[in-house]
């Protein structure tokens, strides 16, 4: 036997065993006749005692070791003496009295040291991955990671579904990123991509009568990555037949409040809180707002409308609005604090953006001489400003006001977080980050125009039925038909979205048609589908849930780098493995593929 016992697992009960424990040296500490180890592995320390009186050569061995060696200590658990307990740790009350000692193998001094907070850059972390993995928090990360898939299989089923696997060498899904290809050795020119999701098998399954499937699915999309984007991640997908939106949302809501009142001990009110995009688009200027942040956009262009400021005047007449945020307590920044919230604003898009305080003394700003005293008033009515508050105000096209202003929401409320507190205890501005705020975004546009393209895409994806009560208007206003697609969001993150799925080959056809896909480019990318859809398809529905996001909100993580065993960097590069890596000319060739870079010989 390697070892009896895993070292966080012993406990004072084991006082007075025989112990025989393996892992990894985290620290020595010469004590000149006392050697001690602080020995780590999975489950945490114990601090292991040499003592030349006990046995003298692995005394003489203990000097040798360094921090990483990997060693076998056989010896006796017993309890520390009063005094010297460490409260900190779980096994703090016992040690173990080495009487054997075994080098398993030796370390090179790690370029970081495996502490929780190592100072070492991402950059040499991930080149590094092991050794970071090392760090019992990224450890628990990762343990969290395993609990919440294991949670989603059991709960999944018990409510009958079956999990499927479906191919990853395939054909391109529809899901708005670029595809990675895979190059066919044996159909030359012939490529495969890899799935940005299961979308079409999965509806394919329901065509075949599994009723309820899911699956644990690892999805690519090549597209810019940011903190919550990763090229290859993990959605739990899932697809149900003959059930309507409601279905669906009940069952997901019901696994998310398992999910949080299992591993973080945190009950979810049900249902979770509804809005339309429309609505969304119109108090937060975004898709996925935040709730844990009170302030709310509004919008002033009646008020300011024809009040005489010019710069607000020249934007509505050119079609633009004019939205405002109230930041609470903000009143007494300073000129210069204003001017850098002005070039923030800039620097995301805005021309402008305007500001008014809001005092004991009356309105304070260089526009207030631009605007009659009603329209000030109106302003804090519109914005339910306090004296002591600050109005901002951009005017613009909708789609920049929503951008700029929904971003500014966002950072205000993380600059302000907390720092004060109103007569309601919290600060209506500050972000909790113990606080789980989930919403469903629903009605979302079927269709939007893409100016590049000058056609209209299908904002979720093409296989999306509309809403009942808007198919009549395909045709005709195609820009104002609503969609049977979901967004769940938590906190500002878009969490997972689905839809109720398109069952009949006229609709899908019209909707193809919609999209300027003719009937043949239809055949040759989905035909499979559309013949599919001939063939007794029954009414179905599904969603993804990001795996990835959901583990990072469940460990508190700022990326999902975090969760993500061996992630990839903002440049979609493995640092460990160094992929992507060039390849031999004779792989090249059996591919019957020529690289020529641009610029290079
Ligand atoms: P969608 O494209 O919205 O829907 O993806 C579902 C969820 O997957 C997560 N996600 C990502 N996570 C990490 N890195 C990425 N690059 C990334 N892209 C998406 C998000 C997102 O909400 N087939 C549809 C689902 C359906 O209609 O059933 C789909 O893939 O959390
Ligand atoms: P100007 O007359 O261009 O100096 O602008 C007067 C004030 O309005 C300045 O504080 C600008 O930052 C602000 N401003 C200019 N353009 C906009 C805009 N599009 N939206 C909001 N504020 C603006």
């Amino acid at each position: 036997m390697q070892r009896t016992h895993y070292c966080g697992a012993l406990t004072k009960s084991d006082a007075g065993q025989p112990v025989l424990l393996c892992g990894w040296v985290h620290r020595r500490r010469d004590h000149g006749g006392l050697i001690f180890v602080d020995l780590r592995d999975r489950e945490g320390f114990i601090q292991v005692v040499f003592n030349p009186e006990n046995n003298q050569a692995s005394y003489a061995l203990a000097q040798e070791i360094r921090n990483e060696f990997v060693i076998r200590v056989k010896g006796q658990a017993r309890l520390r003496p009063a005094g010297t307990e460490n409260r900190q740790i779980p096994t703090g009350e016992v040690e173990v009295l080495a009487s054997e000692l075994v080098i398993l193998n030796a370390s090179k001094t790690p370029p970081f040291s495996i502490e929780e907070d190592v100072e070492a850059s991402e950059g040499v972390r991930f080149r590094y991955r092991y050794l970071d993995l090392r760090r019992p928090g990224v450890q628990k990360t990762l343990i969290t990671r395993h609990h919440l898939v294991r949670l989603i299989r059991q709960f999944l089923e018990t409510s009958g579904f079956i999990e499927i696997e479906t191919p990853v060498l395939t054909k391109s899904t529809p899901e708005g990123a670029r595809d990675y290809l895979v190059p066919s050795r044996v159909n030359p020119g012939h490529f495969y991509a890899l799935p940005q999701s299961p979308q079409l098998f999965k509806q394919i399954l329901m065509v075949a009568g599994f009723d309820r499937y899911y699956q644990v699915a690892r999805c690519f999309r090549d597209e810019d990555l940011r903190a919550d984007r990763q090229p290859e991640f993990t959605q739990l997908d899932m697809e149900m037949s003959f059930v309507e939106r409601e279905d669906i949302l009940v069952l997901i809501e019901k696994l998310i409040c398992k999910v949080f009142s299992e591993l973080k001990g945190i009950t979810l009110e049900t249902p979770f809180p509804r809005m339309s995009y429309a609505q969304a688009m119109e108090r937060y200027g975004t898709d996925k707002p935040d709730l844990r942040i009170s302030m709310e956009l509004a919008e002033v262009t009646p008020v300011v409308s024809g009040a005489g400021f010019r710069v607000f005047q020249e934007v509505i007449d050119q079609g633009g609005v004019v939205k405002g945020l109230c930041v609470p307590k903000a009143a007494s920044w300073s000129r210069k604090e204003m001017d850098d919230l002005t070039r923030e604003a800039q620097e995301l898009g805005a021309r402008g953006l305007a500001w008014i305080r809001v005092t004991d003394q009356g309105f304070d700003s260089p526009i207030v001489k631009f605007f009659p005293e009603q329209v000030l008033n109106d302003l804090r009515g519109t914005l339910q400003a306090a004296s002591g508050d600050l109005m901002i105000f951009a005017a613009d096209q909708p789609a920049v006001v929503n951008s700029v202003l929904s971003e500014l929401r966002l950072r205000l409320a993380r600059r302000t977080g907390g720092e004060s507190s109103d007569s309601a205890g919290q600060d209506p501005a500050s972000i909790s980050t113990e606080q789980y705020r989930p919403v469903w975004i629903l009605d979302f546009p079927l269709l939007e125009y893409d100016e590049t393209e000058k056609r209209y895409v299908a904002l979720h994806h093409p296989f999306t039925a509309p809403a009942d009560e808007d198919v009549s208007a395909l045709q005709s206003d195609p820009k104002n038909i609503r969609a049977k697609a979901y967004d769940l969001v938590v906190n500002g993150e878009e969490l997972g979205g689905g839809s109720i799925r398109i069952h009949q080959l006229p609709l899908q056809s019209r909707m193809f048609d919609l999209l300027g896909i003719d009937p043949e480019e239809a055949r040759d990318k989905f035909g499979f589908l559309l013949e599919a859809l001939e063939y007794g398809t029954p009414p179905h529905g599904g969603i993804a849930i990001g795996l990835d996001r959901l583990a990072m909100i469940l460990a508190g993580c700022d990326t999902i780098r975090d969760v993500i065993a061996f992630p990839k960097t903002q440049k979609a590069i493995c640092l460990l493995t160094d992929a992507p890596s060039s390849v031999s000319d004779l792989q090249l060739k059996e591919l019957k593929i020529q690289s020529k870079i641009p610029g290079e010989s």
